[in-house]
């Protein structure tokens, strides 16, 4: 799959590559980073094979990853050809509250530096990072509203935050024609698929593209890591090994016996089809329901090209089956209600299944379309 192939990005115009370049990489200010050289060669890289989707954060290494980015994009002169999106909420001023969260103060602080740091006067696509707990929704939407009117963004969207709140941002922008946001950018990958029970429907229904961060699970579906003697400890260096025993908090342990079944399947699959261990992983996450894009991460320009073939094969439908059997999310309440074998005592035993060729799920805003019905054929006989 070339990366100058681009798809639309949810329900909106915007056209982008089905791999993103990721860049909290980007700088050394977090101590597992690349440097402006190799950060250069990797963003070359992208481009050269026709890439246009570049992901960033204010936070990412303290404001280096932008300051570097907008350096690139600056000397390359592709301000218009990149799509450029980047992120606000993290704090930047201890002691105070106005300086981080999803308020439309700090909204309106943070694009003024992101904007700053890129070199640029507007963002392609602009997304709230994380929820703060405190901010209504209804606050954010208007304020993202603003500033897509403002010319200061085109696009905006939403990464961590629950689903019920991505749901009522979207439900009020469409209730009161603001502008829709685009993009759901959400940790997933064969070890992590917890969205697939609330945001890949919700993504599907209110026209969010999904983004995926940590594709390979922070390098642990590279399989670098082997599991060690005890749960929770493994040997192989690498990223993960900083952020274990809780560095990171909301980064639990990845280093258990589940997430090491999926890599040994990963490694059996790799083998037999002769992609690399990444390329299988990434490869699987973008061919799944709802996903517009896969963020990629890497450290080295190898690392990089790698991950950038993931592509090179097709993985048949039995190898993707694999994958899913074995990385399948255990049966959850209320979810275990919603499965077909339960369903028939609502329908009557009549089946629940697809809609028949043809029949496609109501446009956005538009009524949903009538049945056809099949010509009575029982009468004409
Ligand atoms: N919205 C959010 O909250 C959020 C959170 C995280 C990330 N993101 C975005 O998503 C992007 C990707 O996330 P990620 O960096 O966590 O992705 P990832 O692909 O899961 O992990 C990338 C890391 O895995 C290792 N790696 C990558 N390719 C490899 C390969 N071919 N062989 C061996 N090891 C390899 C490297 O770490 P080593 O140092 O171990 O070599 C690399 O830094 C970020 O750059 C950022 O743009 C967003």
């Amino acid at each position: 799959m070339p990366l100058d192939q681009y798809f639309t990005l949810g329900r909106s115009g915007l056209r982008v590559s089905r791999l993103a370049l990721g860049t909290m990489t980007f700088g050394k200010d977090w101590g597992w980073g690349a440097d402006e050289r190799v950060s250069r060669a990797m963003f070359d890289r992208y481009l050269a094979v026709g890439g246009n989707f570049i992901d960033t954060a204010d936070l990412y290494t303290g404001g280096q990853s932008e300051s570097l980015l907008g350096g690139f994009i600056a000397d390359v002169g592709v301000r218009d050809r990149v799509v450029l999106t980047t992120k606000f909420t993290y704090n930047a001023e201890s002691g105070n509250p106005n300086a981080g969260g999803n308020g439309r103060k700090n909204i309106v602080r943070a694009l003024e530096g992101s904007l700053r740091r890129l070199k640029t006067d507007y963002v392609d696509l602009y997304l709230l990072h994380t929820w703060d707990r405190v901010t209504p929704a209804e606050e954010v939407v208007r304020t993202l509203d603003d500033l897509v009117a403002a010319g200061k963004i085109r696009h905006a969207g939403l990464s961590d935050v629950p689903a019920w709140y991505a749901s009522r941002i979207q439900s009020l922008a469409q209730a009161h024609g603001l502008h829709q946001l685009v993009n759901l950018q959400l940790q997933y990958s064969l070890v992590e698929r917890n969205i697939e029970r609330e945001f890949v429907p919700l993504a599907q229904e209110l026209g969010y593209g999904i983004t995926a961060w940590s594709p390979l699970a922070m390098g642990l579906l590279s399989g670098k890591y082997r599991p060690g003697e005890t749960g929770g400890d493994a040997s192989g260096e690498g990223r993960l090994q900083l952020f274990k025993d809780g560095a990171i908090p909301a980064l639990e342990d990845k280093f258990t016996p589940r997430n090491f079944a999926i890599v040994a399947e990963v490694e059996r699959i790799a083998k037999a089809t002769g992609l690399s261990m990444p390329q299988v992983a990434i490869q699987w996450t973008a061919r799944q329901p709802a996903i517009g894009s896969v963020i990629l991460g890497a450290r080295t320009l190898e690392q990089f090209e790698d991950n950038l073939g993931a592509f090179d094969k097709p993985l048949p439908d039995e190898i993707l089956g694999r994958l899913d059997d074995v990385s399948a999310l255990p049966q959850q309440f209320p979810y275990s209600f919603f499965e077909p074998t339960h369903q028939v005592g609502i329908h009557g035993g009549v089946g629940v299944g697809d809609k028949p060729a043809g029949y496609a799920r109501p446009v956005w805003n538009e009524p949903a379309p009538q049945p056809v019905y099949a010509p009575d054929t029982k009468a004409a006989a």
